[in-house]
């Protein structure tokens, strides 16, 4: 008689926790210029709450700092989002008493959320929108529950304007984000 090692019921327990696990919500945006990228961080800005955790990922000249930007404007924060040279995060408070803008460039943080912690950014992180360039594998910690957005030159020429834009919300807070962005947010 033949071992019954792939029966489905050997492999059922394992598979629900697996997808719990990875339950998330993806979308994907095709954006033609960098005045689009930062109208879509404008929309985007619409919905974000206090305590939100953004990561952006993408290669240098993706676009994120674009993006933020937009994200900036559409927050209605104080001071112009850029990407400086020796500031690691920068705190632009909200000018209409909603939540502050920190922008993180992780690029330059090598110890994590610990070095994170000790910049004494002089702001309540639950109280604001932390965005973080590059921040994979460094800043998770913050949050169980982050927007995670992914640009991809969509062809590999740096003067193409062309990039695409993935989304994904991980966790609880993000599990409307597919009935938001339908419902034109
Ligand atoms: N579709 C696009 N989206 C964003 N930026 C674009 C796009 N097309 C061209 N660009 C240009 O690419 C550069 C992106 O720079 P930046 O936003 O600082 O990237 P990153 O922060 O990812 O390094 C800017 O000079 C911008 O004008
Ligand atoms: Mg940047």
């Amino acid at each position: 008689m033949e071992a019954p090692h792939n029966s489905p019921a050997a492999e059922t327990p394992h598979t629900p926790a697996v997808m719990t696990a990875q339950a998330q919500v993806t979308a994907r945006f095709d954006v033609t210029s960098a005045e689009q990228m930062q109208a879509l961080g404008r929309r985007l800005a619409g919905l974000l709450r206090p305590g939100d955790l953004v990561m952006l990922s993408g290669e240098l000249g993706a676009g994120k700092t674009t993006l933020t930007r937009g994200l900036g404007e559409g927050l209605g924060v104080r001071g112009a989002v850029t990407s400086p040279t020796f500031v690691i995060a920068r705190v632009h408070p909200s000018l209409s008493g909603g939540p502050a803008l920190v922008h993180v460039d992780a690029y330059r943080l090598g110890g994590g959320l610990d070095e994170m912690e000790d910049l004494d950014l002089d702001v309540s992180l639950p109280e604001s929108v932390v965005v973080v360039e590059w921040g994979d594998g460094k800043v998770e910690e913050l949050s169980d529950d982050r927007l995670q957005v992914v640009i991809h030159r969509a062809v590999g020429d740096t003067d193409d304007e062309r990039r695409s834009v993935t989304l994904v919300g991980i966790g609880e807070r993000w599990s409307g984000l597919g009935a938001a962005l339908e419902a034109g947010c």
